[in-house]
């Protein structure tokens, strides 16, 4: 595999390969897990030359969360992406990705960025989507993969790359998870032993509404208020349990049939989010 710290670095050692080849990228913040690698393993399916970069994005960050303490392990991440495969790292510091402060920004439609997540965190998916608009015209590749466990991040990608019409292929990869449904996420490390132990439980509240949806519930909040209540219980601060549309993440009109149920709570000092299609 090839480290790239620079921009002018990968594009020389892109030249060559991107006419004969399909070049997919995989973006992330590294503190890698088997999500990410199995991001990279399905990038391969997707064409002859994957690209990886890891970069912790500070504009994604907001005051107090915790960009200084987000975990970098470049060295074990770099044996981890060599392990899967991947042919190009690009990882960039600070001066390279933003060598004066970054005055242009990607805005989102706030119907898109205000709720859920973003309700919670003010700024963060602008940041988000201004980096991931600036790693894709680094790269420049065919398809570009992104976790379903990031749903709003996912559909806020999926809908700025149809709107600037980028000639790429968001591909979606499944949310891995432990033995016990917990969502594999960098931030897992952040739990205690007990914490790990009850962490399971979002998981479980989802898959519950998932199997009553299924078994024809229609009263939504309903069941998203039990679910608020359980978690609570269990010691949780919970954000948001909600059903959703998929294409919008708007509540769903009657007869909507594509939906998600999202959660996000706090347990202990560490915030979990998962989702289920459902
Ligand atoms: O999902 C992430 O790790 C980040 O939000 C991303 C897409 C790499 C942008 O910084």
């Amino acid at each position: 595999m090839q480290i790239h710290p620079t921009i002018a670095g990968l594009r020389a050692a892109l030249a060559d390969a991107r006419h004969q080849a399909r070049v997919a990228f995989v973006p992330t913040m590294g503190n890698l897990h088997d999500g990410h690698i199995g991001l990279m393993r399905k990038a391969r399916e997707h064409a002859d030359v994957v690209v990886a970069s890891i970069f912790v994005n500070r504009l994604q960050f907001g005051p107090n969360e915790d960009f200084d303490n987000y975990p970098r392990t470049f060295k074990d991440d770099c044996a981890r992406l060599a392990d899967a495969g991947v042919d190009h790292l690009f990882a960039p510091d600070e001066k390279e990705m933003y060598p004066t402060p970054q005055r242009y920004h990607v805005e989102p439609d706030p119907a898109h960025t205000d709720i859920l997540d973003g309700a919670a965190r003010p700024g963060h998916f602008r940041g988000m989507a201004t980096v991931v608009l600036k790693l894709l015209n680094i790269v420049r590749p065919q398809a570009a993969l992104f976790g379903k466990k990031d749903y709003q991040q996912l559909m806020i990608i999926r809908n700025m790359v149809g709107e600037f019409a980028l000639p790429i292929d968001i591909v979606a990869g499944e949310t891995r998870r432990a033995d016990d449904g917990l969502a594999l996420s960098s931030r897992n490390g952040y739990l205690s032993a007990a914490e790990r132990a009850e962490a399971p439980r979002l998981n479980r509240q989802l898959r519950r509404i998932g199997e009553r949806v299924a078994a024809g519930e229609r009263d939504f909040l309903r069941l998203e208020t039990e679910a608020v209540a359980e978690l609570a219980a269990h010691g949780w601060h919970p954000d948001y349990i909600s059903i959703r549309r998929r294409s919008d993440l708007h509540p769903p009109h009657a007869g909507d049939e594509s939906l998600v149920v999202l959660g996000a709570a706090r347990l202990g000092a560490t915030r979990l989010i998962d989702n289920l299609e459902i």
